[in-house]
């Protein structure tokens, strides 16, 4: 061939590849949009008002969420739980309830982001929602597209009413449609760890999935569930996160310290950190454990590796969870119903000289001696600490 046919082959093989590539690519896939590269953080109504949801709800969180710092601590989601939707159109689309949303969700979602928020919304792979409003079987594309049109940013879908249908089969419907969506949507996994979601929730285009039943706003609950997450660590990495539920921080029904131990918990565990309490009326404590910069910090790790318990005994535990640095988190964890001295050895994560050891609860510098820090935990309380190398 001569130099002049191959050069024209070059090019004309050069723009059926670029050109094809064109074609054949869908839009962004969800893997590629790179979302929730650390664990999503914001707030959901479900926890504090169940069905009691409106616009005026949600557009004073949103404002309550900028004006208590929760934002600039990077709370960012402003997530509407069950109950916002009524019935089908004709043509089968959601519809909000006119009388609790009367602006509708698209003007709502623009009140979101003109905070520098993010609105998220709720939905059910089944027929009904959990409280039997409709569900997104045989709509699911449907229903992302709706909410993609009214510029949604978050979806949390539930699993109520669902008998008979394969978890991860009907949420990869979902995956796939929020793939090729027109706009770049989280993607909730809730069936609260029917069929171990943290083995198929990554591979369907979850960005997180639950784990566990519901939370409530009591001691034993939440540490039932939180305690319970040791060994999940292997499935969580950024994009794809384990999530033991909600936040009841706030809610009234456990003192400052088992809260503590609910944050340091779910930091430790790269958890979504969704608070589920009343952000209009928060108390100086509630503020202070929800936006403890330090522990979010933790939270937030870039590394995105879950944390992970290493030594048991009679209600005390320890965990630890590594970090970016090189350094770690460590929870030493008292469940027991007194107050008790916990130590912590510190050759368990190979940093036997630490240049730092930080309390994260009381923002200060704390020491080791003899190669352990040691530390009086108060009953159903937490040390939380984080050790420099
Ligand atoms: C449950 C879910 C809760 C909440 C509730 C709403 O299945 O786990 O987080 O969404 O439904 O009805």
């Amino acid at each position: 061939m001569t130099t002049r046919w191959s050069k024209i082959l070059a090019v004309l093989l050069g723009f059926l590849t670029s050109s094809s590539i064109l074609w054949i690519q869908p839009k962004a896939a969800a893997s590629d949009r790179a979302l929730a590269q650390t664990p999503p953080m914001g707030w959901n109504s479900w926890n504090k008002f169940a069905c009691d949801v409106s616009e005026k709800l949600i557009r004073e969180t949103a404002d309550a969420m900028v004006s208590s710092g929760m934002k600039a601590v990077g709370y960012e989601f402003v997530n509407i739980d069950d109950c916002w939707q009524v019935s089908r159109a004709a043509d089968g689309t959601i519809v909000a309830d006119p009388e609790r949303f009367p602006g509708g969700i698209k003007a709502l979602a623009e009140y979101v982001h003109s905070k520098g928020l993010k609105l998220g919304i709720y939905t059910d792979a089944g027929r009904m929602t959990c409280q039997k409003r409709p569900g997104s079987y045989e709509h699911e594309v449907q229903d992302i597209n709706t909410y993609a049109a009214w510029d949604v940013d978050y979806v949390k879908i539930d699993w109520c009413f669902a008998e008979g249908l394969d978890p991860e089969v009907q949420y990869k419907k979902f995956g796939d449609a929020i793939a090729r969506a027109s706009r770049p949507i989280v993607f909730s996994i809730c069936n609260w760890g029917v069929k171990a979601p943290w083995r198929w929730g990554a591979r369907v285009g979850g960005n997180s999935w639950r784990t566990t039943d519901d939370i409530n706003d009591t001691y034993d609950r939440m540490s039932l569930i939180g305690f319970s997450q040791s060994g999940l660590a292997e499935f969580s990495s950024p994009g794809h996160w384990n999530d033991p539920d909600m936040l009841e921080v706030g809610n009234g029904g456990m003192t400052r310290d088992q809260y503590r131990t609910h944050m340091a918990l779910w930091a430790i565990l790269a958890a979504p950190l969704l608070a589920g309490n009343d952000l209009r009326s928060m108390t100086a404590e509630t503020k202070e454990l929800l936006t403890n910069s330090e522990v979010i910090a933790i939270d937030q790790d870039p590394k995105g590796k879950q944390g992970h318990r290493v030594w048991e005994e009679g209600g005390l535990e320890t965990w630890v969870r590594p970090l970016a640095d090189g350094g770690y988190a460590v929870g030493l964890f008292n469940r027991s119903g007194q107050a008790i001295q916990m130590s912590f050895d510190l050759k368990k994560i190979g940093i036997e000289h630490p240049s730092k050891i930080r309390d994260l609860w009381e923002h200060k510098d704390v020491s080791a001696e003899n190669g352990a820090y040691a530390a009086d935990v108060p009953r159903f309380g937490v040390k939380f600490v984080r050790v420099y190398k």
